[in-house]
């Protein structure tokens, strides 16, 4: 199979595929094309692509022209002007956001090519080493907890010095998936005092191993079941508005004795749910600081923008959007370690067809042949028209 990566445009620094996984999957036998100054922004250079077993190109179209698979990061701004040149023999493999923006998808869909969007990877044990979510939200846990420090007007960790001691920052992190687990390991080893909140009672034991407290809030007690919180996949459920209520109460007194709250609780193909309202941020610590990063997907906070820091009253909401613009190296050695697993997994030799029996590939792939294969956006588009037509 021919790999064409593309140079990535508009503001980010991150590149799809490293030299070194290139070096990897040339090892593999997949040729690899590569766009000429794809690396600029991390000073890889065309001559550590090259020296990595690449073929350079200077333009789109001659990367699309050469390639079975066209693969970036950021392909709606890549591909805007080059889609045109896609074939349906093509596959198309980068971070589509499908779940939260279907023009795209749709676009590549009328050119009925196959399109792949690692977002949709299901997290089982097998996908773990392509699982580009789980690489994002870990970054973006880290970074929450840096970011929150820096805008903070305490530091972190307790300190006995000749000038009187310092307490310790209280941390409260809000949704224990990966990023927020992440959260309270960088905030524990910075000596906060952190505790962690989620509905689904499994991440209790693992805030507990990451040395944080979990907070039981009354209405998550013993008469709340799993399944009143959990789907089949352990992934959480879209609550009652009068469980929100209930849970916004609850959580109204925990919130005021903290420095720093960071939210993560999302729910997959959902708005965010609204974790803090602007009451209760009314009655929270003077100068707390709020990290939301569910920004993106509607925010945990009712005041919360995407990509911006604003004051409600004295608090601080960081909206923080795009975690790879902070630390685009790590971010591009884990997505591109990622994405050159997946596209092992789909094999040296291009067929007319991926395996669809492999259900990482069926459930990753987007649309083939003008049909969307994936059953998650399948579902999410019949639900948009049901609402359409009641
Ligand atoms: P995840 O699905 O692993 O974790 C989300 C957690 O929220 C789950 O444990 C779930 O049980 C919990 N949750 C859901 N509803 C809740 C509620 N009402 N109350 C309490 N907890 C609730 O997700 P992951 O991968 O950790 O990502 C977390 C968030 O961070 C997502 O919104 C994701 O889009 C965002 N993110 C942002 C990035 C950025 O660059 N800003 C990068 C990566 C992720």
């Amino acid at each position: 199979m021919r790999i064409g990566l593309l140079k990535e445009v508009g503001n980010t620094r991150c590149v799809a595929l490293t030299p070194q996984d290139v070096a990897w999957l040339v090892a593999q036998k997949f040729q690899v094309y590569v766009q000429t100054g794809a690396g600029d922004t991390l000073h890889f250079s065309d001559i550590d692509y090259t020296h990595a077993g690449a073929t350079l190109f200077k333009t789109n179209k001659q990367i699309i022209d050469t390639s079975d698979i066209i693969v970036g990061l950021h392909l709606k701004y890549s591909l805007q002007r080059s889609i045109k040149y896609l074939k349906p023999h093509h596959y198309v493999l980068g971070l589509l956001n499908p779940l939260h923006d279907d023009k795209f998808y749709k676009k590549l869909n009328k050119s009925k090519v196959t399109a792949f969007s690692p977002e949709l990877i299901p997290r089982i044990t097998r996908a773990q080493s392509m699982d580009v979510l789980s690489s994002i939200a870990t970054l973006a846990g880290y970074q929450a907890v840096i970011s929150a420090a820096d805008l903070s007007t305490n530091i972190l960790p307790m300190m006995m010095t000749a000038a009187g001691t310092l307490t310790p920052s209280k941390v409260l992190v809000m949704g224990a998936g990966v990023a927020g687990l992440q959260a309270c390991a960088t905030a524990k080893r910075l000596g906060a005092v952190v505790e962690a909140y989620d509905i689904r009672a499994a991440t209790r034991e693992q805030i507990i191993s990451v040395g944080a407290r979990p907070i039981i809030l009354d209405i998550d007690n013993d008469s709340s079941e799993p399944q009143d919180h959990e789907n089949q996949s352990d992934y959480a459920k879209e609550q009652s508005q009068d469980f929100v209520s209930q849970q916004q109460k609850a959580l109204t007194e925990v919130l005021a004795s903290k420095d720093i709250i960071i939210t993560t609780a999302s729910i997959p193909g959902k708005p965010a749910p609204k974790l803090i309202t602007k009451s209760m941020l009314k009655k929270m610590k003077e100068d707390a600081i709020v990290i939301d990063l569910a920004a993106a997907s509607g925010g945990n906070t009712d005041v919360t923008k995407v990509g911006e820091t604003i004051e409600y009253g004295s608090v601080t909401i960081m909206g923080l959007d795009d975690v790879t613009a902070f630390k685009p190296m790590h971010s591009s050695q884990m997505l591109s370690s990622n994405l050159k697993h997946f596209i092992a997994l789909l094999g040296v030799k291009k067929t007319a067809s991926p395996d669809f029996t492999d259900d990482i590939i069926r459930e990753t792939c987007i649309c083939h042949k003008g049909k969307i294969i994936s059953a998650q956006l399948q579902t999410q588009s019949s639900k948009k028209k049901e609402k359409e037509t009641a």
